[in-house]
């Protein structure tokens, strides 16, 4: 039901005749977002900068998309860059994640797993409700299915939806490998981090299967300014 409502077609956000209502500054806008973002790192400091490295890939994977789409239009400059913005939020639903879990020092069992999973429907459900004030704002928009299907995988065989391939929207596509790609070569609470080479092995090996194939292709023509940014993790 829930991916019925939510389909990639979302990300062509920007319509004429959306609600702009109270528009606010851009100064404005950026201040809430990082206070949003910032709640999620406070509460997971293992993760480091790892919230400003994703929209550092985010914007790297963007720019080398081959933007021609399967099927619909091209992502514009500005939908791309609505993407970067929003993949800031992409785990906003850990804050109501138990520390207990969120910074157990080892592996999550069962059923913390699936405790953890509802990171991404609690999402979903923050985002709705700031679009119940100001109406589908592109911004929002491309948060909420960012929020919503980040752990989505291309065959189907994640969650919390299970949909696969282009019904999941673009904007999760393109976060999935980089977040992926972040927190296997990051140390985290629950494991040491791999060395950036065999973490590239390892997204090249699941394109197709956990990822979007196209997404794959412009994150490996952006590998280097990629490891760049990796190579500055403390
Ligand atoms: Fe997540
Ligand atoms: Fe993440």
């Amino acid at each position: 039901m829930l991916s019925s409502r939510l389909n990639h077609h979302d990300v062509r956000a920007g319509t004429p005749g959306e609600s702009f209502a109270a528009e606010p500054s851009r100064a404005v806008y950026q201040a809430t977002l990082s206070a949003m973002a910032a709640i999620v790192e406070t509460r997971d400091p293992a993760a480091g900068d790892h919230l400003g490295r994703i929209r550092a890939y985010c914007r790297i994977i963007t720019r080398h998309l081959d933007r021609r789409p399967r099927v619909g239009r091209p992502l514009s400059n500005r939908e791309a860059e609505t993407v970067v913005e929003a993949s800031t939020l992409h785990d906003i639903g850990k804050a109501t994640i138990p520390d207990a879990i969120l910074l157990k020092p080892g592996p999550l069992n069962r059923t913390e797993f699936t405790c953890m999973k509802r990171h991404a429907l609690a999402g979903f459900r923050t985002l709705t409700n700031a679009m119940r004030q100001v109406g589908r704002h592109p911004f929002l928009v491309t948060a909420r299915q960012i929020a919503c299907f980040h752990h989505e995988r291309w065959d189907g065989g994640g969650y919390p939806t299970g949909i696969s391939g282009e019904r999941i929207p673009l904007a999760a596509r393109i976060v999935a490998v980089a977040d992926v790609f972040d927190a296997l070569v990051s140390r985290r609470c629950y494991k040491a981090p791999i060395p950036v080479c065999e973490a590239r092995a390892i997204i090249r090996r699941d394109a197709g299967r956990h990822f979007d194939s196209v997404v794959v292709d412009a994150f490996e023509r952006g590998a280097e300014e990629i490891e760049a940014v990796a190579g500055g993790i403390g």
